[in-house]
């Protein structure tokens, strides 16, 4: 593969502002991370610690392998949201490396209203079993909750994608050979406690953790026994008596060195061995340089994937025609990858060549990473007679039929149905990550405000009433702040509309990792519908 020569000059004024001001971004991003790493609180967690836990992070870390890559998921989860009183949606989750073999981590903050499941926590519970179900990574489950956040019930209980699915999950996952391992370091109540009795393999802590469908004050309104939590279901009974649990661990410490005895024991994966590679020539922290402020054009995309890809080389596809999707085959962290990246508005001719690309990588098994950075297709007469709608539709209609795996991360803007093209969240990909500096809307704010305000136009001409300007700057304001907050990657992340935000710099360390991950499938052969001509 040739390698890209950059024509980037990194002592320009340009390059210096657009540093800057991406240092400040990540700043921003990394104080609202250290918030919500505090958890519930001070006075929470001197409590949870006087009870001789370790808390959530400590837990997670001590599981890990030592020096071990953590990837957290979502950690800025239901941020600004609830008074902010869920910081991380109380429930923190990643992927990370246990005696060699990478993990899904499921772990309860019982300093967040005692590990208590709002909409968002369940989302995010969901959401990590639904990424080791497709890449087939164990689960481990660190159970310490107060199940059902109670007042919320009407919000995480009854529907499909609510409390209930955690469990439903864990047997499916169990089914196709994909280890469940709980290790119950507090409460586990009510519908809870079937997370460790659905586990094929579960711990259970001394005089701390507790397993019952029913806490001893319900047990008393129900049938009048009285019962202490130990006697009803703790440790002594569920390992000695009731069987729900199998090793009993005499605390937070002893009960993660007997889960991480039990890793020791799954079959091993081919990718367990990170592979030899060469790093960028131009190098990734040099992306903090390149990314404009919101609204200014991007550099050459090429210049962001040398920075991201083994040695700054890639192998061009179709590099003269429909030019503002690039396509490239390269190696990240030594794994292959068909990389797609927009280079502007995309075109008929654009989408054709993001088809062709990805029937390609189809063909040759090679996971796809796309990079979004779009307005949207091009809209206009000329491109509707000559049918952008249906080029578009091939390219939607290949990604949607894809066997093989991708993912996404979304560096700039993120709108309309380029969105969708580019592997968007509806679209399935692995994992989707934004950076701090993104947006993501159905379209942008001027537009919509434009938009709007002319159909009030209209609708005053139709009915031949005088235009009310007034309310129309009205309109238009108020479209144009409502787009500037939901725009944001905050407000996405808060909704788990992506997996994370990720900063420029991290993301060729965490794009490896991925494709690590998603490299673990069987081929599959791709099949597709019918394509439009
Ligand atoms: N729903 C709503 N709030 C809950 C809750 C629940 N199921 N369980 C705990 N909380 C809240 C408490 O009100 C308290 O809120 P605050 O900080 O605003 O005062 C906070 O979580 C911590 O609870 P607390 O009881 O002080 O902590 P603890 O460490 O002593 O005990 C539990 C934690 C989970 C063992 C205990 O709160 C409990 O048994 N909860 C009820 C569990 C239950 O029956 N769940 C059934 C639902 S499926």
């Amino acid at each position: 593969m040739f390698k890209y020569q950059s024509n980037i000059n990194i002592d320009t004024d340009e390059f210096i502002s657009n540093q800057k001001l991406n240092k400040h971004l990540a700043n921003q991003y990394y104080d609202k991370l250290k918030l919500v790493m505090l958890g519930g609180g001070e006075k929470a967690k001197e409590k949870h610690l006087k009870k001789g836990k370790l808390s959530v992070r400590q837990r997670i870390d001590y599981l890990l392998d030592k020096d071990a890559f953590f990837l957290e998921l979502s950690a800025l989860a239901a941020n600004g949201q609830y008074k902010d009183e869920f910081p991380s949606a109380g429930i923190v989750t990643g992927i990370g490396q246990v005696n060699g073999r990478l993990v899904m981590i499921v772990a309860n903050d019982a300093t967040v209203k005692g590990g208590t499941y709002i909409a968002e926590t369940i989302k995010k519970h969901l959401r990590a079993q639904e990424i080791a179900l497709q890449n087939h990574l164990p689960c481990i489950y660190m159970v310490d909750s107060g199940g059902v956040f109670l007042p919320n019930q009407a919000q995480v209980f009854p529907d499909r994608d609510d409390f209930g699915r955690i469990f439903f999950n864990q047997s499916r996952m169990s089914a196709k050979g994909i280890p469940q391992i709980a290790i119950v370091m507090g409460s586990c109540t009510a519908g809870g406690a079937y997370v460790p009795a659905m586990s094929d393999e579960t711990i259970i802590v001394k005089n701390q953790g507790t397993i019952f469908l029913a806490g001893p004050p319900l047990v008393k309104a129900a049938t009048g026994e009285v019962v202490t939590a130990e006697e009803l279901g703790g440790g002594q009974v569920h390992t000695q008596i009731s069987g729900v649990a199998d090793h009993l661990a005499d605390n937070d410490e002893h009960a993660i060195h007997i889960c991480r005895n039990i890793v020791e024991t799954l079959p091993s994966s081919q990718w367990n061995e990170p592979a030899e590679f060469e790093e960028p020539v131009h190098a990734t922290r040099e992306l903090a340089g390149l990314i404009p402020e919101i609204g200014k054009p991007f550099p050459d995309v090429r210049e962001i994937i040398a920075r991201l890809t083994d040695g700054s080389r890639f192998h061009e596809f179709k590099k003269d025609y429909g030019d503002t999707l690039v396509t490239v085959f390269a190696q990240i962290e030594g794994k292959k990858v068909g990389i797609l990246a927009n280079n502007g508005i995309l075109f008929s001719e654009s989408a054709l060549k993001g088809t062709h690309f990805i029937q390609l990588c189809n063909e040759r098994g090679i996971p796809m990473l796309f990079l979004q950075n779009i307005t949207g297709f091009m809209v206009g007469k000329d491109f509707e007679h000559k049918g952008i709608a249906k080029d578009g539709a091939k390219m939607v209609n290949a990604l949607a039929n894809s066997a093989v795996p991708y993912f996404t991360v979304i560096m700039g803007g993120s709108y309309g149905a380029g969105n969708y093209a580019m592997a968007g969240r509806a679209y399935d990909p692995r994992l989707l990550f934004m950076w701090p500096n993104a947006r993501i809307s159905v379209m942008g704010a001027k537009q919509a405000a434009q938009v709007l305000t002319s159909i009030k136009r209209d609708q005053a001409l139709a009915h031949q009433q005088e235009i009310d300007e007034q309310q129309l700057k009205d309109i238009e304001a108020s479209i144009l702040k409502k787009y500037d907050e939901e725009g944001s990657p905050y407000y996405s992340t808060s909704r788990l509309w992506d997996d994370g935000i990720i900063t420029p710099e991290s993301t060729r360390q965490i794009a490896g990792l991925v494709l690590r991950i998603i490299d673990d499938n069987e081929p599959t052969k791709t099949k597709y519908g019918v394509f439009r001509m």
